[in-house]
């Protein structure tokens, strides 16, 4: 695509040439205006490696067609790290592939909630946690900042499912949308301040996001200080007047003869200074991106080793009941792989974040390699990989090799079709083929080991106890095979942990009678319990705990102190325990801290994950754990009057998963209470409570005989009060009795 001649040095902006500010030149890059001072900005795919399109194949339908990149682990895996530092340096390795490409703007990280398991993109997000999502994706943005090129944050907001996302509205009440879905964007920017953000295909609570001022000015760049570019999804924007007047600044892909933007301008029915605050933004983006002395050299080998360190950090040991693994590769005897899996591996999810990576390694290759002591290390898929297929030739070879061997190395997982954009999951079970073969293979052999890759979560329920060690690897990046090998043979200790429960049956999932909606609504009726919030809630038995990964070795946590802070400090606790590694190996520990709001101020969960600690440790040794809460963090969205951390009771658990809580005090912290402003649609108990309106009113009533009538027998008697007292002032001045108006209570309320 040829883009539109760029105008002279020293041309003045005709509306034309402002309105085509408003959007791209071409498919992923904007409009240069040397006489604004603005260069074009170049963007790129996505999350996890670059998709730069070659220059002489543009087409952004060549999805597979990009330049070659390193893949690394989608954020489903890098969330398992837990370890931010680590996520820092795959966005600053993301970072320098953009430079060492020209790409100014590099579009992800993707934070959306993982509102359903069933959602086609979960492998791109990180977490049903907006807090832990913000850490993780916070770390990434300041990776890749760090190299001069602008994070992306998308897809804003509430991009939860995959059917219908181009249109669909998310019905959200403000606080679950406060509290849970926008607080990861809210906090990823507070903390970490990425230069630019996607705003989402969808609709919320009826407004398309692209179009929606609530969203786009009024919290992001009031209440959050946004100042960096706000850019549309691609095909996102369908009144573009209506959009850059709500604060979306740049409509992608580039429409440059859609006339509508400049026709608003000219007739004035579009204000002027809108696109001055247009180029202002892209100026400062252009600065924020410079990057001087050009393109920089990358060490391919170096993002690989990055990568395959990744992949193996973000591995979960799921269960390890029979103590399989780690596998010794010098007395493992005849070794079985199975699984088509191992030979074609899924390392990545389908869809606008595909990479073409620079090399794949298998997992089949490399366990042949490594199994350097094995009598034999023999392979049989097992099942195909193509959607509904089975094939009992291939289980009956399977499972005929598993009874021959003294170990089963099986590889399952969802094939590519199961999920990608576009297209939501509705079962969160294992292909069927897949399941059966778990069942005959183990029933030939007690020693299988589970090696799993899906970009969300499956459930392990129905075969789980017949299976040794299970381990989640995920979606791994390119190193796939070195990645898996190092956990299974031991080489890494796994410290992975799940960022998302693993439920047991879809039915137990928090918007299973609202997934994904009907005719273009979806209703998010469970509210601000999302996930764990919603299986602790409910007491439901889970497959795997949020928090939840096993280890090679072993902790113990112990002593326990929690410092509570003054009302006015930023930090509210702060928490130290001794953490002890008690097995024989090297290993790493996620200490996690669980806060349970007891103000009763809210309706609150039961717990909610407010800080954490990835802690390495030699065998035998301990350390002195400090884990710091801010304030802010324990907030909650009161829908009466905004963010609110009362102070109270708060039962701190510290634990190695959400549903492992090894350490728990409850302490009275101090906080500020809520006043809730008094109306006349208060309740009569709350303006009797009321320091200023309760005597007020109270003096009238007494001054004309009291309460008399059916209210008054209702006050009188203990079975009834309540039904008075829980009455709104403006319902009790109507009834016969009440010896106040209406109006007398509006002047008592304009007193205070
Ligand atoms: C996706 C975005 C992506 C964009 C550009 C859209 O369809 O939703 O995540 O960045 O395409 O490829």
């Amino acid at each position: 695509m040829t883009p539109d001649p760029m105008p002279p040095d020293d041309a003045r902006p005709t509306p034309d040439d402002l309105a085509l500010l408003t959007t791209g030149a071409d498919y992923w890059s904007t409009r240069a205006f040397p006489g604004l001072g603005l260069r074009s900005l170049r963007m790129s795919d996505g999350p996890h490696g670059l998709r730069v399109q070659d220059d002489d194949n543009p087409d952004h339908l060549g999805l597979g067609r990009s330049l070659p990149a390193t893949c690394f682990p989608p954020a489903v895996t890098l969330a398992s790290t837990w370890d931010p530092d680590l996520v820092r340096s795959v966005g600053e390795a993301l970072g320098r592939e953009a430079r060492a490409r020209g790409v100014d703007v590099l579009l992800g990280p993707g934070i959306e909630i993982k509102r359903s398991p069933l959602c086609g993109r979960n492998f791109e997000y990180y977490s049903e946690d907006p807090l832990f999502t913000a850490r993780m994706a916070g770390a990434m943005v300041q990776g890749i900042q760090s190299q001069g090129v602008a994070a992306c944050l998308k897809h804003f907001a509430c991009n939860t499912q995959e059917t219908d996302r181009l249109r669909v509205s998310a019905d959200v009440d403000e606080r679950p949308l406060r509290e849970i879905y926008l607080r990861g964007f809210e906090l990823t920017i507070r903390d970490a301040g990425p230069w630019a953000l996607m705003s989402a295909y969808n609709r919320i609570n009826g407004l398309h996001a692209s179009q929606n001022p609530w969203l786009l000015t009024e919290v992001l760049r009031r209440e959050w200080g946004f100042d960096g570019l706000v850019v549309s999804d691609w095909g996102a924007v369908h009144d573009p007047v209506a959009a850059l007047e709500a604060g979306l600044d740049l409509r992608m892909p580039g429409q440059p003869t859609d006339r509508r933007v400049h026709d608003a301008l000219a007739d004035g029915s579009l204000d002027a200074s809108l696109i001055d605050r247009l180029a202002e933004r892209l100026a400062r983006l252009a600065e924020r991106t410079a990057h001087g002395a050009g393109p920089i050299p990358i060490d391919e080998d170096a993002h690989h080793r990055l990568t395959r360190r990744a992949a193996s950090q973000g591995a979960v040991l799921l269960h390890n009941d029979a103590n399989l693994l780690p596998i010794d590769p010098r007395r493992c005897g005849r070794v079985a792989v199975i699984g088509e899996l191992a030979r074609t591996p899924r390392y990545q999810g389908a869809g606008s974040s595909a990479v073409n990576p620079t090399r794949v390694i298998t997992a089949w290759d490399a366990l042949q390699q490594r199994l350097t002591g094995a009598a034999s290390v023999t392979f049989a898929p097992g099942y195909r990989l193509t959607a509904g297929t089975s094939d009992d030739d291939l289980g009956t070879e399977a499972v005929t090799l598993a009874g021959t061997s003294d170990l089963v190395v099986l590889f399952l997982g969802l094939p590519a079709a199961y999920e990608a954009e576009g297209r939501d999951r509705t079962t969160i079970e294992l292909p069927s083929e897949q399941v059966a073969l778990v069942r005959a293979v183990a029933a030939a052999n007690p020693r299988v080991v589970v090696a799993l890759s899906n970009g969300s979560a499956v459930s392990t329920a129905a075969w789980r106890n017949d299976v040794g060690a299970i381990v989640e690897f995920w979606l791994t990046g390119q190193a796939h095979g070195d990645s898996v090998a190092d956990v299974l043979l031991g080489e890494v200790n796994p410290s992975g942990k799940l960022p998302e429960t693993v439920p047991v049956r879809l039915e137990d999932t928090s918007s299973y009678l609202d997934f994904p909606g009907e005719a273009g609504h979806v209703r998010h009726g469970e509210g601000i319990f999302v996930g764990y919030r919603w299986f602790d809630a409910r007491r439901l038995e889970v497959d795997y705990p949020f928090g939840h990964g096993l280890s090679y070795t072993s902790f113990a946590y112990s002593d326990l102190a929690i410092a509570v802070r003054d009302a006015d400090d930023p930090e509210a606790l702060a928490i130290s325990l001794t953490l002890t590694n008690t097995g024989r190996r090297p290993g790493a520990e996620v200490v996690q801290v669980y806060v349970g709001d007891r103000s009763g101020v809210l309706l609150m969960p039961e717990r909610e994950i407010r800080g954490f600690a990835k802690v390495h440790l030699a065998p035998g040794a301990s350390q002195r754990v400090e884990i710091p809460i801010r304030r802010a963090d324990l907030e909650h969205y009161h829908p009466e009057v905004g963010w609110v951390f009362t102070g109270g009771p708060m039962e701190v658990g510290v634990g190695s998963s959400s549903r492992d809580i090894r350490l728990q005090a409850t302490v009275e912290v101090p906080g500020h209470p809520v006043e809730i402003p008094l109306t006349v649609w208060s309740p009569l108990g709350d303006w009797l409570a009321h320091p200023v309106a309760g005597p007020a009113l109270r003096a009238l009533i007494d001054a004309r005989g009291g309460i008399t009538g059916r209210l008054g027998d209702l006050l009188s008697s203990e079975v009834s009060a309540d039904s008075a007292l829980g009455s709104p002032v403006a319902s009790v001045t109507q009834f016969p009795g009440f010896p106040v108006s209406i109006e007398e209570a509006e002047e008592i309320l304009d007193r205070l």
